[in-house]
């Protein structure tokens, strides 16, 4: 039969007769279990949700491209990067980290800033942060970490004493909480903010020479933040500020762009340089390693459906092209494990045959079957790989590159615990109001802290990162100083 365009139907297709009443016995009912479609539409509905992201739950996605605009052929084979002009079309998320899907935008959180390049040769995930650092350097503490910034289990309320205690019981937390309470904590909108990948990278040219790589996309808006007042009430006035925001820029044509730059590290600095370079609790200095310009990413155009596109989206550190790989970084480690077992749990085993997660590129793997498999499930193609058949091969070109390991296998921490060296330089770089406008952030979070030895713990981090700073949060405490000893 001929579908009949405006004609509402079942979900298996059928003319639906009635929408408006259901099937009773006499006028006055009771309802009868015949009346399929009213099943139907009750069950449906049932099912409509799926499981929020574990973290970054809310969040605003749009589509764009990324154009090349600088040759980095000579760092990286990675096809979608290998020549001026080149342009490949990009999906974003953009998120806030501790929020559940319904809460207020204009909170004080590193902000996620992910990027899914559908390239020729396969789906690039670049899964960053608007922050260059991170809370933690090892992927073994980040479900604890995040418990303390999500809700307490018996009162089902936030926990300043989980945050403060966690993060002053991890001094390697101090340069990303001086960052989260600086103004940057709360931008003015998605689009005023940056974006890095945070994690070292590695780059391998068609030569199979190697480099380690940092990206930086840095907003062509320009770093805007929020006042503290006008966030917090925006958060009760409008929870979707910057969801808002962006959808209205876009749908007005006023469409965001970011540069991307890259810092690049000779592979044998990582053994000489002053800290580990695959701590992504520290940044390379720009001094030693410049910003490279690469390529502009802007944004153009609105997702259709919110749910099939930005819900749906599965971003994967782990989805690498060639030409890009892993550095040892040991949060980014984990992490190429928990993104792809959450989309098994959260979107289901074949997410990257929605619409929104499909390569461009042709996929040609052996795997078959399972839940919603609804494209054609590699049709009576080869299923097994060697084989005598046809079917699709492996390819040398592509192999990911091989590299040095050295020392004995065990639990090992990193060896260097300076903490306070770049934190320290991030506060002498802020102006007097920022100081002031950081210190007063950091207090007023910190006063609902019970204990106060949570809270001279913390304060004698800022101490150790610059004397005058850790004597200002002291004193806004009401603790004296000398009990820092
Ligand atoms: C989302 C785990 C560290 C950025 C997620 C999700 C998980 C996760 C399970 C939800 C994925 C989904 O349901 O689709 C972890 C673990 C980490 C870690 C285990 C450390 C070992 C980081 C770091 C960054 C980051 C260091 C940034 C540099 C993001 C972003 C999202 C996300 C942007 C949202 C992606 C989207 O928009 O769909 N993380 N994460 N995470 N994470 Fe992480």
């Amino acid at each position: 039969m001929e579908f009949k365009t405006g004609q509402l139907t079942t979900s298996w297709g059928a003319p639906v007769g009635d929408n408006q009443h259901s099937m009773t016995a006499g006028s006055r009912g009771p309802t009868l279990i015949q009346d399929v479609h009213l099943l139907e539409k009750l069950a449906h509905f049932n099912r409509e949700r799926v499981p929020e992201r574990v973290v970054h739950a809310k969040g605003a996605g749009a589509h764009g491209y990324f154009e090349v605009t600088q040759d980095v052929s000579s760092y990286t084979k990675a096809d979608f990067l290998s020549e001026v002009g080149k342009r490949t079309p990009v999906f974003v998320r953009f998120s806030t980290v501790a929020g559940e899907l319904g809460s207020a935008d204009t909170v004080r959180d590193p902000r996620g800033f992910a990027v899914k390049f559908y390239t020729e040769e396969g789906n690039y995930d670049l899964v960053g942060n608007n922050t260059p650092v991170f809370f933690i350097r090892d992927a073994i503490k980040f479900p604890d970490f995040i418990h303390t910034q999500k809700r307490h289990p018996q009162t089902h309320l936030k926990n300043p004493n989980a945050v403060w205690d966690f993060w002053s019981l991890s001094p390697e937390s101090l340069h990303q909480v001086s960052i989260l309470m600086s103004d940057r904590g709360i931008p003015a909108t998605l689009r005023h903010m940056h974006g890095y990948g945070s994690h070292t990278f590695k780059w391998v040219n068609a030569d199979g020479q190697a480099v380690w790589v940092k990206y930086h996309f840095k907003t062509e808006q320009g770093v805007k933040n929020l006042d503290v007042e006008l966030a917090a009430k925006l958060a009760g006035d409008n929870p979707d500020y910057h969801i808002e925001d962006l959808y209205n820029a876009i749908d007005q044509a006023n469409f965001p762009s970011w540069k991307l730059y890259v810092q690049i590290m000779p592979i044998e600095d990582a053994n000489t340089y002053r800290f580990d370079p695959f701590d992504v609790t520290k940044v390379w200095s720009q001094k030693d390693y410049p910003l490279i310009e690469v390529g502009r990413m802007v944004l153009d155009r609105n997702p259709e459906n919110y749910f099939a596109e930005v819900e749906q989206a599965t971003f994967s550190p782990g989805a690498f092209v060639p030409g890009i790989e892993a550095s040892p970084d040991k949060m980014l480690q984990g992490r190429l494990f928990a993104y792809a077992d959450a989309h098994r749990y959260r979107v289901g085993t074949n997410h990257n045959t929605l619409p929104i997660n499909k390569p461009v590129a042709q996929v040609n793997n052996n795997q078959r079957d399972g839940q919603m498999r609804y494209d054609r499930n590699g049709g009576n193609s080869v299923y097994y790989e060697p084989n005598s058949y046809g079917g699709a091969t492996e390819s040398a070109a592509s192999r990911t590159s091989s590299f040095e390991v050295s020392g004995s296998a065990g639990s090992a921490p990193y060896d260097n615990n300076d903490h306070y060296t770049q934190p320290g330089n991030l506060y002498r770089l802020l102006s007097a109001e920022e100081r002031g406008r950081l210190i007063k952030n950091i207090v007023n979070a910190m006063i609902p802290v019970e204990k106060d030895e949570i809270k001279q713990r913390q304060i004698a981090h800022f101490y150790k990162a610059d004397p005058e700073w850790g004597n200002a949060v002291a004193e806004g405490l009401g603790l004296r100083v000398t009990e820092l000893a």
